[in-house]
């Protein structure tokens, strides 16, 4: 089978102006002008490093349309967002945070599909696009693997066992928070809903695979703060189930062998802030162009 049909890869010749836009942004290299002057696909060993990325960037820089691939028509994208979008994604990200207080209730799962459809489109390297998501969009189970991995974690606690970040100071602490910011739930803080991105990390691509996790993880967070949803990245509920909990553990139906070093409560947030944080982390910034300036200052 050809490339072209492999890949479904079609070309609208009424459409196609032979820009050669899709040949000069293909990520695997497979495009190129056939002998008729129209952009067709080379042929391929296998997806990936060694063909076709699946990226689909020949579908979405086509200015006129005419590029389909993977069965995708062009005109059911969405379009690129406005140029005000960076001053919405600014305040996005600053008025960003995390929640630890939620009411109990269940999102509406109509939110919950959108933003996991987006999630498609979170970047992976090679366009692996190998990182699974578990999604717990009940409460009701939520509250189930809850309650093993607390009574567990606190069995454990009065023994001075903790995971590998804790000892009697954090737990001690923790134990505190209960009283107010982790209303009565130092583990999950309550959460209706959890999000894991997860893959499985071996052999030399296995540090990738961790990154693109975590990009998962941030993407999704970032999602449910856009969506008004409150949201808390979590490491520390992640260790007490891979370290302490083993049932609980097993309850979220992911594999051993899978990286689950993070998860993400969600869910209506109880409080809402009037305003965004002013973190200054100037210190942490080395813009090249300051360092040139002060260079020849001096
Ligand atoms: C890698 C990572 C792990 C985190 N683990 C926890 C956690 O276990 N429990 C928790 O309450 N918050 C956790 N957080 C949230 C941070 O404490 C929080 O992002 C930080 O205090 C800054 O607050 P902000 O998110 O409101 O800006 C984690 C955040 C990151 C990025």
């Amino acid at each position: 089978m050809g490339a072209d049909q492999k890949t479904q890869f079609k070309i609208d010749r009424l459409k196609c102006i032979r820009c050669g836009r899709c040949v000069d942004t293909c990520s695997g290299m497979v495009i190129e002008f056939g002998k008729d002057g129209y952009p067709k696909m080379k042929d391929f060993e296998r997806y990936g490093w060694r063909g076709c990325w699946r990226c689909q960037h020949c579908l979405a820089v086509c200015p006129e349309g005419a590029i389909s691939i993977f069965g995708k028509k062009p005109e059911d994208s969405l379009p690129p967002p406005p140029p005000e979008m960076g001053s919405y994604m600014e305040r996005l990200i600053v008025n960003r945070r995390s929640c630890r207080r939620f009411l109990n209730e269940n999102v509406d799962p109509e939110i919950i599909t959108r933003i996991l459809r987006a999630m498609a489109a979170a970047p992976t390297g090679g366009n692996s696009c190998s990182v699974e998501y578990t999604v717990i969009d009940d409460k009701g189970r939520v509250h189930e693997i809850w309650e093993k991995a607390y009574s567990k974690m606190e069995e454990d606690a009065k023994k001075h066992v903790y995971t590998h970040s804790f000892d009697d100071f954090y737990y001690g602490k923790m134990k505190e928070s209960e009283k107010t910011v982790r209303k009565d739930d130092l583990l999950f803080c309550g959460v209706p809903h959890l999000f894991i991105a997860h893959e499985r990390c071996v052999g030399k691509w296995a540090e990738d695979c961790k990154v693109n996790c975590n990009i998962a993880t941030a993407y999704f967070e970032l999602l449910c703060n856009a969506y008004g949803l409150g949201a808390i990245i979590m490491s520390y509920p992640a260790e007490v189930l891979n370290e302490l909990a083993e049932e609980a553990r097993e309850m979220l139906d992911i594999p051993r062998d899978h990286y689950t070093k993070l998860m993400v409560g969600f869910g209506y947030p109880e409080i809402r802030y009037a305003r965004g944080v002013q973190k200054d982390r100037s210190a942490k910034i080395h813009r090249y162009t300051d360092r040139w300036e002060i260079r020849n200052e001096n």
